[in-house]
């Protein structure tokens, strides 16, 4: 449609080493006016290291070239320069300042222009309060962003992100893994305001490890292997098994473990769980059973895994686990993890991950107990374990030392879920275990979901992924209303029925 014009964002010959380590290699790609265009790669592979050297937080190697419609920016750049020329980023970690408002995150690069002059405080409020509508959002501008949920944090960092270049004539968006913490329906709006900027000419570069997400919005692909740019291709002639093939560089067979384990006696039964959004859930899993938990945002489903769990209150259920008596209401949560029950959050940078922390120290959190002796820590013990943690989970990179939060977004998750699996629990909450993690670490949660299941560890499977419950549940209960609107098992455990049953009302 806007052919004629030059691309929105063209990159040539980034690279960029830390400390000896290649982590990307002489990368180019042209994102034109009016195209969306999809980044793929594995974890670890430098899509979000390109994002923070377009954006100025790091600088590339020698060598590189950077253009906006055809005018050279060059290195190093800084955030205001790159912003004035029509560039705005959705960062992996969202870049928000939690202390300040609403407003303030939206505007704060900007303050600075109008130097000595009031900053129009009223006007500006009234700008973000409509744009924040646009995306859905009524929130006041002056609330702190700190009390947001890890939803409206994200659609706060787009919205500010299309604010940014707002006016401009051909802009450029780049957006790492935006969609990675907004629910179907923020997705949605997300995908139509990407649209309608297309549509008037900005290029998008769109990061995100769900396929169906690629092929539904991106007109064009460029694949990231090992920092190095191994593909493109047009949407248009491509599958989820080509796109697959382009990340990894082979096919995969089925993503899908086969499992015919059958469930024991009950290892976790719960009747009456009340608190936060949950108004009364009974619920039994069985040892080795695999028991899916979804529904809408606000069903319910989403809060079941933290009131268990004790990191939100509840305020009423009978409950035990393996045979004992289970206070959810006022148990510590040191108690629940010693009691056999584990959780691997969905939000790992606010509940999972200590980030300024070693892997190794995040790894060994939960079981430091084991680790001293006589006041002391085995330190010798403490590495065969995390190192064969690291290598279970396919950490990489395997380097116990590394600060946890140098690690790409799903190599973090993987740390996480190591972490809580190495605890050897009776019942484990998975939250929305995918997240943010590529399709060869898909395939390997799901190989361990089969496998904890396999070993008889009874397992909640809590998403809002309908084909993943599907495939590796043996029951899916979706909840409506704060209570079980429905239980799906045998035929009906497909992902259209559980997809009816969550829009289904009353
Ligand atoms: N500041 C840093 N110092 C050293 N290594 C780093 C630093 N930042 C990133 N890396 C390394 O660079 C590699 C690429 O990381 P990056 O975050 O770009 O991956 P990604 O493609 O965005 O992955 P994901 O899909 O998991 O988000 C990783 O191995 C990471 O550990
Ligand atoms: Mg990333």
């Amino acid at each position: 449609m806007h052919s004629q014009r030059q691309p929105a964002l063209l990159v040539r010959n980034i690279s960029k080493t830390f400390n000896g380590n290649t982590v990307l290699s002489g990368c180019s790609i042209e994102v034109k006016s009016g195209e969306i265009h999809g980044l793929l790669g594995q974890n670890g592979s430098g899509k979000s290291t390109l994002v923070k050297i377009l954006s100025g937080y790091q600088p590339p190697d020698a060598g590189a070239e950077l253009l906006l419609s055809g005018v050279p920016v060059h290195f190093p750049v800084s955030s205001a320069s790159v912003r004035d020329s029509g560039l705005a980023f959705v960062h992996q970690d969202l870049a928000l300042v939690d202390e300040l408002s609403v407003l303030d995150n939206l505007f704060v690069g900007r303050y600075g222009a109008g130097l000595g002059r009031p900053v129009p405080t009223r006007r500006l409020a009234a700008q973000a309060r409509s744009a924040l509508a646009q995306f859905g959002m009524q929130i006041d501008p002056g609330r702190a962003v700190s009390t947001l949920s890890s939803g409206d944090k994200a659609c706060l960092a787009i919205v500010r992100a299309f604010l940014d270049v707002d006016g401009h004539e051909s802009p450029a968006l780049v957006l790492d893994e935006p969609t990675a913490r907004l629910d179907r329906a923020e997705v949605e709006r997300l995908f139509t305001a990407m649209r309608a900027a297309a549509a008037r000419g900005a290029g998008i570069l769109f990061i995100s490890h769900r396929l169906d997400e690629i092929l539904t919005i991106t007109d064009r692909v460029t694949a990231l292997r090992g920092g190095v740019v191994t593909g493109e291709a047009n949407t248009a002639n491509c599958d989820e098994d080509s796109l697959i093939e382009l990340i990894l560089g082979e096919r995969l067979s089925s993503i899908y473990p086969p499992s015919s384990v059958v469930p024991g006696a009950p290892a976790l039964t719960v009747a009456g769980l009340t608190g936060d959004t949950v108004l009364g859930l009974d619920l039994e899993i069985r040892a080795g059973e695999v028991v899916g938990l979804t529904g809408l945002p606000d069903s319910g489903a989403d809060a079941v895994p933290y009131l268990l769990m004790g990191s939100r209150r509840a305020t009423a259920s009978a409950a035990e686990l393996d045979g004992a008596t289970f206070d959810v209401a006022r148990m510590p949560i040191s108690q629940r993890i010693r009691s056999g029950l584990a959780l691997v959050p969905g939000d790992r940078a606010e509940q999972g991950a200590a980030l300024g922390l070693t892997v190794s120290e995040n790894v060994s959190l939960l079981r430091l107990r084991e680790f001293v002796r006589f006041t002391f820590l085995n330190p010798r013990k403490q590495r065969t374990e995390v190192g064969r943690l690291l290598a279970d989970f396919d950490v990489r990179p395997q380097r116990p030392n590394a600060v946890m939060g140098v690690l790409s977004g799903g190599n973090q998750q993987k740390a996480v879920m190591a972490k809580t699996l190495a605890t050897a629990p009776k019942v484990v909450i998975l939250h929305e275990p995918t997240q943010g993690v590529d399709v060869g670490a898909r395939r390997l949660i799901f190989q361990i979901v089969a496998d904890l299941s396999a070993q008889g560890t009874a397992v909640l499977l809590v998403s809002v992924e309908h084909e993943d419950l599907a495939r590796l549940s043996h029951r899916v209960i979706v909840m409506r209303n704060g209570v079980v609107g429905a239980e799906l098992s045998g035929d009906d455990l497909v992902k259209e029925r559980i997809a009816e049953e969550c829009l289904r009302t009353g």
